[in-house]
């Protein structure tokens, strides 16, 4: 099969596509021929350095980078009880660890994984999967109906399915990007908007429930001033040493944490519901075919994704 092989970190062009031989499966892991995939930051990020290559692949050369797919089930293995030969399936793969999902076959644990719904095209699943499953995990924990809340970045792959889910679970949606993404977002049923390039979100707003960082910095440290007495923050892009100086000067009763996604077929199939009835709508803003998986990777890295990036294969 081919497959997309870094030998070492560093720039996009350390790809190679490569012929290699097709994953064994384990007895509670089914083969799913790749269809489409999705890029997050958190591909280029562990491309990009030899620290964040090690954490998830350790001294293993070359790695299979990769986490978030759609496709057909080929092959189950000898315990698997929810999938079948010729399933289409849609998951994130053995996240935080190794998905190895830049590949035409993955082995994946049927766990991690739900049936696609069937309104819904291959490329579109994929990209329902780690950034929906991020604010799905973070919103159903954290907010109630009637909270008022922020999420910032809401044209990224995370923000524009946090917007559907808060507002899907009864929130007041506040939400930040670039004037030129209002519209769009307006659209996905955002309350209000604020172009953080011409107005700064602490000097308009008081009285926040939870805010959903995912920029971290400045913009971690100025949401403290919006949150209220009570309320909360989740960070999914802070390191800890700015967790801590957030919750320093965050209001009385207020927590800021961190959070990391994790695999789920629960939550995949959570998803599955909210593709079907329409809760949710994913925005493919871009499709690339697989040997162009290094420029997938530069347009990523530019920052101004709206909604996700998908490589079909
Ligand atoms: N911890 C976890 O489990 C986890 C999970 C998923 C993602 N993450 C992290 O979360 C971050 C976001 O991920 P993502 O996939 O949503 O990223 P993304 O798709 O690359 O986000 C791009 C969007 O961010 C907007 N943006 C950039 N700077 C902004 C600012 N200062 N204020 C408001 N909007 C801004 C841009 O809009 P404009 O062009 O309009 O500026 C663009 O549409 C990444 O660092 C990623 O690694 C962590």
């Amino acid at each position: 099969m081919k497959a997309i092989l870094l030998e070492k970190a560093g720039g996009a062009e350390n790809f190679q596509i490569k012929e290699v031989e097709k994953p064994q499966i384990k007895e509670n892991e089914v083969l799913v021929a790749t269809k489409a995939l999705s890029i997050n930051p958190a591909d280029f990020k562990v491309r990009m350095e030899e620290e964040g290559l090690k954490m998830f692949f350790g001294t293993e050369r070359p790695a299979i980078l990769g986490w978030d797919l759609s496709g057909e089930v080929v092959e189950i293995g000898s315990q698997v009880n929810n999938f079948q030969v010729g399933d289409k399936v849609f998951g994130m793969v053995n996240f935080p660890g190794q998905g190895k999902a830049y590949a035409e076959f993955v082995a994946a644990p049927e766990n991690h994984l739900a049936k696609m719904p069937e309104n819904t095209s291959f490329e579109d699943a994929a990209a329902t999967t780690l950034a929906a499953l991020t604010a799905l995990q973070i919103l159903e924990s954290k907010i109630k109906k009637g909270d008022r809340i922020l999420i910032h970045a809401g044209s990224g792959g995370v923000g524009h399915f946090a917007i559907q889910i808060a507002k899907h679970l009864g929130a007041h949606v506040i939400t930040t990007s670039s004037a030129k993404n209002k519209e769009f977002l307006m659209s996905l049923g955002a309350d209000e908007h604020i172009d953080y390039r011409n107005q700064s979100f602490e000097e308009v707003l008081t009285d926040i429930d939870f805010v959903f960082d995912v920029l971290g910095g400045e913009v971690l440290m100025n949401s403290t001033k919006v949150i209220k007495e009570g309320g909360a923050m989740v960070s999914i892009a802070a390191p800890p040493h700015e967790i801590e100086a957030a919750q320093k000067l965050a209001k009385k009763d207020v927590t800021v944490s961190p959070y990391l996604v994790q695999s789920s077929d629960k939550d995949m199939n959570t998803l599955k519901g909210m593709l079907e009835s329409g809760v949710l709508k994913p925005h493919v803003s871009k499709i690339f075919p697989f040997a162009e998986m290094a420029k997938a990777h530069i347009e990523q890295e530019s920052g101004r994704t709206v909604g996700k990036i998908i490589i079909k294969l």
